[in-house]
């Protein structure tokens, strides 16, 4: 652990400007090692982002223990293996990492894995050749939330007697590739095959941001206005389609307007959800530091880690959500 911490304060800084200082301001101040930890987020696309990277630095503080190398990919796979592959050179303690995609990290997994350095994933999923190449995961279940959300649209639809009318339904997509977005679509996708109504007459990608949204939800409501939903991966992407439903004159509103449904719950999210210009936001929980720092204290005594966890959500309406909701939202 010496020699880790000795390697990591003398080569870190010249790799990580951004935490330089954060690595050398530990050096000497407690009595005891702490843990060094390299955390690779993939960006800062949305709200809901910003939310989990404050979770993270929180929890994996100085005052907890800790040094923590972080590094925004900036929403892109190679900088997220590069970072990694730095943290390995560094010889941290623990890498932590919230994947863009499911896909392609074999190769870096297992360099970590040869190198003896427990890997966490977070927040999204991932698909690995063999389990052995991270210790634990913990994020949201992404086909539960997308399950929760077509469950309350059939249900919706049911009460407002419309299962006898074609639904004409806008599909904005997070990110291709990522858990978030193949199991929200996955859920969708299943519901429209269930539901003889349902109409798919829009599908693309918003990539968990409001600005891409915006554009996307322009071109289509050029070729059409007729939308009876508009299913949107993340509240960034939400309130971008609103953006441009708003100026092109349609009215976003369970009860005599477009539904919108959304993803994340952010407290701009919720407040959208109580003027139901979101007819319901299904929440998905950034607060995820205070668990991997429970993972990493655990492996760190030597103790058995759940291998797979997943963290509390809840959903909200615009018939059941409160002021006070949302004034306890504290992202
Ligand atoms: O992976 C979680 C998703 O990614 C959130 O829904 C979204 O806001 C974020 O960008």
């Amino acid at each position: 652990m010496i020699a880790r911490r000795l390697v990591a304060v003398l080569f870190l800084p010249f790799l990580f400007c951004g935490c330089a200082q954060e690595a050398g301001s530990m050096a000497g101040t407690t009595g005891k090692d702490p843990i060094v930890v390299g955390f690779s987020q993939v960006g800062a696309e949305s709200e809901w982002r910003v939310a989990n990277t404050e979770s993270m630095k929180a929890a994996l503080s100085e005052e907890n223990g800790y040094e923590l190398f972080f590094d925004d990919a900036r929403n892109m796979q190679e900088n997220q293996i590069r970072a990694m592959r730095n943290f390995i050179q560094q010889d941290v303690d623990y890498i932590v990492f919230s994947p863009r995609v499911e896909t392609g990290w074999d190769s870096i997994l297992q360099e970590a894995k040869e190198a003896e350095i427990p890997v966490i994933v977070i927040d999204r999923g991932i698909v690995a050749a063999d389990d052995s190449l991270y210790r634990a995961y913990i994020g949201s279940d992404f086909r539960e939330e997308g399950e929760k959300a077509v469950k309350w649209l059939e249900d919706i639809l049911e009460k407002q007697e419309r299962t006898g009318e074609d639904i004409r339904i806008v599909h904005i997509q997070g990110t291709l590739g990522s858990s978030a977005q193949i199991s929200r679509t996955g859920a969708l996708e299943q519901a429209i095959q269930r539901n003889a109504n349902w109409r798919m007459i829009e599908q693309e990608c918003g990539d968990f941001t409001r600005a891409k949204t915006y554009e996307v939800m322009g071109a289509i409501l050029k070729r059409t206005k007729d939308i009876d939903v508009v299913y949107c991966e993340n509240d960034g992407e939400a309130l971008g389609a609103i953006d441009a439903m708003e100026e092109a004159g349609l009215k976003c509103n369970p009860e005599d307007g477009v539904i919108v449904v959304s993803f994340d719950a952010t407290k701009k999210g919720l407040e959208y959800c109580f003027e139901g210009r979101i007819a319901l936001n299904v929440e998905c929980n950034p607060l995820q530091g205070p668990y991997v720092d429970e993972i990493i204290k655990k492996l760190s005594r030597g103790e058995q880690v759940e291998r797979k966890k997943f963290v509390d959500e809840t959903l909200f309406d615009f018939y059941t959500i409160t002021k006070g909701m949302i004034e306890k939202r504290g992202y």
